[in-house]
């Protein structure tokens, strides 16, 4: 099938490489004429496993392809996706100016029936608006019809999520797009949900949210672990035993972060007061969340005491293992709050350091991981990268003034450090 995915950021750029690898003829489209300059040149603006591959294998078999001009995208495809940004505004809410721009871009350059597909993560409604911009900036008076298909893809796992999808949600008022949608993700072999689109919207913040939930639930578990002498890994495993609760996204930590989960429990917070309900259970999670950070904070002061002048090294800058992506990453607030505590950082990420580098001022950057403890007081694992796993401990130990290690990431085996002579702080353990 002929598709137009317009927004080539993560979504939409490994949407489109899937699609084009299952044998879609698929063109990307993004107003950044820098980043389609560099997509055509065979760069990629983002790290993400396999996607180079994807779009590097595609791109030359002829079914991925990129342009800066909507209205060939739209032209060429009877398919629209719509995979643009929705930031968070001041207030919580969301910022739908971007879907808006693409409503009215689509409606007029249409000329004949399109499907026009939602994939950003929006709140309920707007897909009604959406058909009512394109009915209204329409010149051509053409039929359409307005799909929500959100999309549930983790970054660093973003292409194996695609390929291989827990669900597909296919939102529609009418039955007429549905037969063309299930033939889009019929190689996905993955079960459908057909809904109306308001119910689709829903399931997108109404996944997030529960599962941004399960990890304040853990982190609160954590606090209580800690002030009793249990093991909170050890109460997730029994847990997670149960088919009904499940083991992931039962990992304590620093808290949740990224460009998703904080974005989308405030706006559902917001949608929700809007709609009528004081949704407090989410509040909590924001808050549990908030905490958990102060109470690392808290853990690191109450060891080294004063942190003025003292330096430590911190492993981990991404907002989650294999991403570059550091927006909203609990490791640079981490940094960020060390820093005004007066600590000297030198900092290390195996991919987010380029990113890292426009946000985290005075620090210095460490190539290595095993160098990073060079003449410092303390460790700090503070994103849950595998390699860090790989640490060479005893260089470490020799590096470090002292052999102290606060890991917000619970990576480590603590009896072992311990037994090593490590005084080893972490999470709800
Ligand atoms: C999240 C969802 O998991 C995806 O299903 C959804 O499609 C995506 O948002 C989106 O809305 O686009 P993502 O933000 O890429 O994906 O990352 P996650 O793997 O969900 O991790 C989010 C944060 O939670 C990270 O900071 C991670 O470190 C933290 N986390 C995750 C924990 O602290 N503990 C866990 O057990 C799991």
């Amino acid at each position: 099938m002929k598709l137009t995915l317009i927004g080539t950021g993560y979504v939409g750029l490994v949407t489109g490489a899937c699609f084009a690898e299952v044998g879609h003829h698929v063109v990307c489209v993004d107003n950044d004429e820098a980043k389609i300059k560099l997509l055509q040149a065979g760069g990629l603006p983002i790290y993400e496993p396999g996607l180079a591959e994807l779009v590097k294998k595609n791109t030359a078999a002829g079914r991925l392809s990129f342009t800066a001009n909507t209205a060939e995208g739209v032209q060429k495809s009877d398919v629209i996706f719509i995979a643009v940004p929705t930031p968070p505004l001041p207030d919580g809410s969301v910022d739908l100016s971007f879907i808006e721009r693409v409503a009215r871009d689509t409606a007029t350059a249409m000329t004949d029936y399109k499907i026009i597909v939602d994939k950003s993560t929006v709140p309920v409604k707007t897909g009604e608006k959406v058909a009512e911009t394109i009915k209204r900036y329409c010149a051509s008076r053409v039929d359409f019809d307005v799909v929500s298909n959100p999309e549930f893809l983790r970054e660093g796992f973003a292409v194996s999520d695609l390929m291989k999808p827990d669900r597909i949600v296919i939102g529609t008022r009418s039955p007429r797009p549905v037969a063309v949608m299930k033939e889009i993700y019929a190689p996905f072999n993955a079960p459908m949900v057909v809904t109306d689109i308001n119910s689709a919207e829903l399931i997108k913040h109404a996944s997030n949210s529960f599962l941004a939930l399960k990890i304040s639930y853990i982190n609160a578990l954590a606090a209580i672990c800690e002030n009793t002498g249990a093991n909170v890994q050890e109460v997730a495993a029994g847990m997670g035993l149960d088919e009904r609760i499940g083991r992931r996204f039962l990992n304590a930590g620093l808290g949740f972060g990224g460009s998703c989960f904080p974005k989308d429990l405030s706006a559902f917070i917001k949608i929700a007061e809007q709609v009528g309900y004081d949704f407090r259970l989410l509040k909590e999670v924001q808050r549990i969340n908030t905490e958990q950070m102060d109470r690392f904070i808290k853990k690191i002061i109450d060891t080294l005491w004063v942190l003025k002048g003292k330096r430590i090294g911190v492993l981990g800058l991404a907002f989650k293992q294999n991403t570059d992506d550091v927006r909203m990453s609990p490791a640079i607030e981490l940094c960020q709050r060390l820093q005004k505590e007066g600590a000297i950082l030198r900092v290390h990420d195996p991919k987010a350091m380029d990113k890292a580098r426009a946000i985290l001022n005075d620090a210095t950057w460490v190539d290595t991981l095993d160098d990073v403890a060079e003449g410092c007081d303390a460790l700090v694992v503070a994103t849950e990268w595998d390699e860090f796993k790989n640490l060479d401990l005893d260089r470490a130990r020799k590096l470090l003034t002292h052999p102290i290690m606060f890991d917000g990431r619970n990576l480590f085996d603590r009896v072992e450090m311990e037994r090593r002579g490590w005084i080893y702080k972490s999470v709800g353990r």
